[in-house]
Parts: C-alpha cells; sequence; structure tokens
C-alpha cells in the first residue's frame, strides 16, 4: 500500500444525498417525488436550494418555499443541478475561504455548465454530463481537503496540467486524477462518472465520450474566466481545437457565453464567502 493509497482513506467521505443523487441518474425509475424525497433528506441542501430557486426563478409571482414548488417551477433537470452544486459545495465548504481552492471550485462549476452543452450537441445526456464534470476535479477538492496550504500555493505556481499533476504526486503520491478514480472507487460512482474524474486531463481521442466531452468543456471554462490554478487558456486558440462535433451548441462568437458561466458560477459559490 503506497503513502497516496492511505491518503485516500483519510479524505472526508462525500455528502449521502449526493451519493443518491448520482444513483438516481441511472436509475430509470426514479421520479421526480423520489429525487424531492432524496433532496429533503437534507436539511441543509433543501434550504439551499430554495434560496437557489428564488434566485433562478425572479421572474415567478410566488415565492418558492418548498423543494416541490422549485422542481414545479424550475423543472427536475434545473433542480437536480442545484442540488448537486448545493451537495459538492458543501463539501468544498471547509476549504473555501482560500481564494486558489475556491477559484479551483469555479472552474468545475463552469466546467459542469459547458459540458451540458457540449453533451446535448452530440446526443449524450446532459445531466450525466453535468455531474460527472462538476465531480471530475473531486480528487482535487479532497486532497485540497488534506493539504490547504501546499494546494493554495501550487494552484497559484503551476502553469501547465503536467506541472500540476506532476507537483500533487510529490506533495501527496498522487495526482488528482488519480485520486478521484480511488474516491470515485470507494464511493462507488458510476463508471461514466469515474472515467471522466480519472480521464479529464487525458481524453480519449472520439470527442463523444464523456471524459473528452468534460475535458473540452473544463479548457473552454479556463479560457472564459474561470482557469484552473494559474493554468491559462486562451479562447481564440481553444475555440480552434474544439472537435468539431461539439461545436455545434455553442454561439460563433463563445465569449457570449459568458454572462450564463457568471451566473451559475455566482449562484453556486454564493453560500460559501461573502463576496
Ligand atoms: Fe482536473
Amino acid at each position: 500500500m503506497g503513502p497516496g493509497h492511505a491518503i485516500i482513506k483519510r479524505i472526508p467521505p462525500f455528502p449521502a444525498v449526493g451519493m443518491r443523487l448520482i444513483q438516481a441518474l441511472d436509475d430509470d425509475s426514479a421520479d421526480i417525488g423520489g429525487i424531492v424525497g432524496m433532496i429533503q433528506s437534507d436539511v441543509g441542501i433543501s434550504a439551499e436550494i430554495i434560496r437557489l430557486s428564488n434566485s433562478a426563478a425572479a421572474a415567478a409571482k410566488h415565492r418558492i418555499t418548498t423543494v416541490r414548488q422549485g422542481v414545479l417551477t424550475l423543472g427536475i433537470n434545473h433542480i437536480r443541478r442545484i442540488a448537486m452544486a448545493a451537495t459538492v459545495s458543501s463539501y468544498v465548504a471547509p476549504i473555501a475561504r482560500n481564494r486558489p481552492l475556491l477559484n479551483a471550485w469555479k472552474h468545475s462549476v463552469a466546467t459542469a455548465q459547458l459540458s451540458a452543452m457540449l453533451a446535448s450537441a452530440v446526443k449524450r445526456d446532459a445531466e450525466k454530463a453535468y455531474t460527472s464534470a462538476l465531480l471530475s476535479d473531486i480528487g482535487l477538492v479532497g486532497l485540497m481537503l488534506m493539504y490547504p496550504a501546499q494546494y493554495s500555493i501550487l494552484l497559484s505556481s503551476a502553469t501547465s496540467i503536467r506541472c500540476l499533476l506532476d507537483s500533487e504526486r510529490t506533495i501527496s503520491g498522487l495526482s488528482h486524477c488519480e485520486a478521484g478514480e480511488q474516491l470515485a472507487g470507494q464511493w462507488s460512482f458510476p463508471d461514466d462518472i469515474r472515467q471522466v474524474v480519472a480521464y479529464h486531463h487525458h481524453p480519449p481521442a472520439e470527442a463523444t465520450e464523456p471524459a473528452a466531452i468534460a475535458h473540452w468543456a473544463g479548457r473552454l471554462a479556463s479560457a472564459l474566466g474561470y482557469p484552473l490554478g494559474a493554468i491559462v487558456e486562451d479562447l481564440a486558440g481553444v475555440a480552434t481545437l474544439v472537435p468539431p462535433q461539439l461545436r455545434t451548441l455553442l454561439p460563433e462568437d463563445i465569449s457570449e457565453l459568458a454572462p450564463a458561466l457568471d451566473q451559475a458560477v455566482g449562484d453556486a459559490v454564493s453560500s460559501l464567502v461573502p463576496c
């Protein structure tokens, strides 16, 4: 057993409500009532969903006061995304006051938004793509929880993915992809999420594979103002590299996506730290 394996065992468990929401993605029999029940089993997440539902449904005539009303107003998929983001936010909360670590979480939220769009372009399940991408850096979050000071410095200084992954192995014995793959196994995440967690920085050649979708969404998120650490991406450069089949639903001027990303990221982090 290497040092990395021992660290994985000490990383805090993923919230139970998040585990159930993930399992429901693969459960065709999961109905709205069941999903509402799952969310309501966590009082903190329920309160956050009601708050965010009111923010997202600003034009609604009546205030949303229950999770069920949120579903009726915004739709089950929107509520599911809010619930997953609120769940991972609660997991990130202990380190959210550390700015580089908070920015890494913003990168994940922006990546999830874009992954859903890219997945729709190639007829993949947008909700699975959203959740997979939101969790793609869960290994990074886990390692950050164990080594907040070292990761704060690392995220502020690493200017390439290779540098980031190599430095992570120096700190903890594992890259965040390797740590995430182990955590995903330990927490029994579905295979497609595990693939995204393990390979989002080394994607398969087939552009429609979930890990490839998350990869390109992550690079676009970085170029649109939500970088992973100090790894800068140029929007014009990334735009030319995105595989054509994934570009179908993107606007000609990709920077037009920035306001929607800002809204999604702002909502997801609004409960964590004062602006
Ligand atoms: Fe990553």
